[in-house]
């Protein structure tokens, strides 16, 4: 095997959170915030994992270890790719993986499928295999779901072709959008949402109403398919608005906080073309569209939110010089 560093960009949920886990489209943007991953080969038969960012200083693991269940929570997604990597193709000598994040794991920009591409990707490119994208999705798609049981993986397809995307769970289809690039400002609420314990929320929320959920998920295909279109086009007021009645069906599954609302309304108020809360729920990153960029992070901070700047029309997966 030869060393490969290899660097993966975060993510952000523009439109169809929640609806996107029960089938329906939702639109996913790569930021220029990224992972790197970098493995090589070592000289015993052993894996060895530095992934500072996401708690673990030095993990040493047998190879017996990879279908252990006793992993230390940030090393899991690693260990996963690893073991589905090897299993699919074999990897004959020792392995050291070292991750550096340009984000942290508390903003949900989605860093835990931001290494699981970067481990598949750069085993793919150290032993000469070469995955196609679509190979590098599945595995990563598979390793995730080994680790948390549930997700449409609308991150993992970020990372992968990086972009803006219209997504269907488990990559039925992904198609790039022809977006320019987006005058997106963010605001994260300093708190860390729980997503699995979200999802979960709104499926038993759905077990007990599924006619008002389904219609709530219906609505937010319509405003998905919508924005596909008003956003290749570069009309941000009309995304603005497709924002706005996106986060009230969000806040309809009962997803939102006083802590997103508070910033979410206060980017409106400072003349944002609309805004809504980017992901699960509950606590991380809201986003809007802004003309006075200025104006609206000012007024994001002003409410107590940490302003992180990002850009969009970000590269997917990328092998990096050594
Ligand atoms: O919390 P995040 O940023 O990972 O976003 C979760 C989005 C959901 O639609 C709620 C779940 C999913 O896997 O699509």
């Amino acid at each position: 095997m030869e060393k490969v560093e290899v660097s993966t960009p975060g993510k952000l949920m523009l439109f169809g959170e929640h609806a996107v886990v029960y089938g329906r489209p939702c639109i996913v943007t790569a930021v220029d915030r990224r992972m790197k991953v970098k493995v090589e080969p070592m000289k015993n038969q052993g894996i060895e994992i530095a992934a500072p960012d996401v708690g673990v200083e030095k993990l040493s693991l047998g190879v017996q270890d990879l279908e252990s269940t006793e992993i230390p929570k940030g090393a899991r997604f690693i260990v996963a790719a690893l073991r589905n990597f090897s299993r699919r193709y074999g990897v004959s000598s020792g392995i050291k993986v070292t991750t550096e994040s340009e984000f942290s794991s508390e903003f949900g920009f989605g860093s835990s499928s931001a290494v699981t591409v970067g481990t598949i990707a750069a085993l793919s490119w150290g032993v000469g295999e070469n995955l196609s994208k679509e190979e590098m999705f599945r595995l990563a798609y598979q390793s995730v779901l080994d680790v948390q049981g549930v997700g449409s993986g609308f991150d993992i397809a970020a990372a992968v072709w990086g972009g803006t995307l219209s997504f269907i769970a488990g990559g039925r289809e992904v198609v790039p959008l022809l977006a320019p690039r987006l005058p997106l400002v963010v605001g994260y609420t300093g708190i860390k949402a729980d997503t699995t314990v979200l999802v979960k929320d709104v499926a038993r929320k759905r077990e007990v109403w599924p006619n008002l959920i389904d219609g709530v998920f219906d609505l937010m295909a319509v405003i998905s398919k919508l924005a596909k279109e008003v956003l290749e086009k570069g009309e941000w007021d009309r995304a603005g608005d497709l924002m706005n009645s996106n986060q009230g069906l969000l806040e309809a599954l009962g997803v939102s906080t006083i802590e997103l609302s508070r910033l979410i309304f206060s980017a409106r108020q400072a003349g944002a073309w609309g805004a809504k809360l980017s992901g699960a729920g509950g606590g991380d990153c809201m986003i809007s569209l802004a003309e006075d960029e200025e104006k609206v992070e000012r007024a994001i901070r002003d409410a107590g939110g940490v302003v992180i700047k990002v850009r969009t029309g970000t590269e997917g997966v990328r092998r990096e010089e050594i």
